[in-house]
């Protein structure tokens, strides 16, 4: 596999572990009417995101790609870095939208990288995660 695209995997990769941070975040921090439904809604996708970034990284043990499971190497990777403190349930769901679109942009990218033809595994990985954040996205939406 060629380096760009692996690169790219990484990106992908250490952008999921801030997504699920940021996850966490909402979940522990969110308050007012709105944060039992919202405590509840982020506990299942930052449980459904552990497990995808496991089978993520395993896909690209699989593929021969190093994994680094280190906070240094996703703080430098990740492309998602805002993190919000003290805001409303809505700012925290709406700031998880906009999260949640740049790593679907990225993701559908990915899905269409020529580089990846013939990867089955990777491809069938990459597109269980995309359906299941199409799946939170539409959860973040209905919540507002
Ligand atoms: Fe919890």
């Amino acid at each position: 596999m060629e380096s760009a695209l692996e690169r790219k995997l990484l990106e992908l990769f250490a952008n999921l572990y801030a997504l699920y941070l940021k996850t966490q975040n909402c979940h522990w921090n969110v308050k007012g009417p709105l944060f039992y439904a919202v405590h509840k809604m982020t506990e299942e996708h930052y449980e459904k995101m552990a497990d995808e970034i496991d089978e993520l990284a395993e896909n690209l043990k699989q593929y021969d790609i190093h994994v680094p499971g280190n906070l240094a190497f996703l703080n430098e990777t990740a492309t998602i870095k805002s993190v919000l403190e003290e805001a409303t349930a809505e700012q925290y769901v709406n700031d998880l939208i906009e999260s949640h679109k740049l790593f679907q942009r990225d993701l559908n990218k990915l899905l269409n990288e020529r580089q990846l033809e013939g990867h089955h595994g990777l491809i069938d990985a990459l597109t269980v995660i995309l359906k299941e954040h199409r799946h939170m996205m539409w959860f973040l939406h209905s919540s507002l």
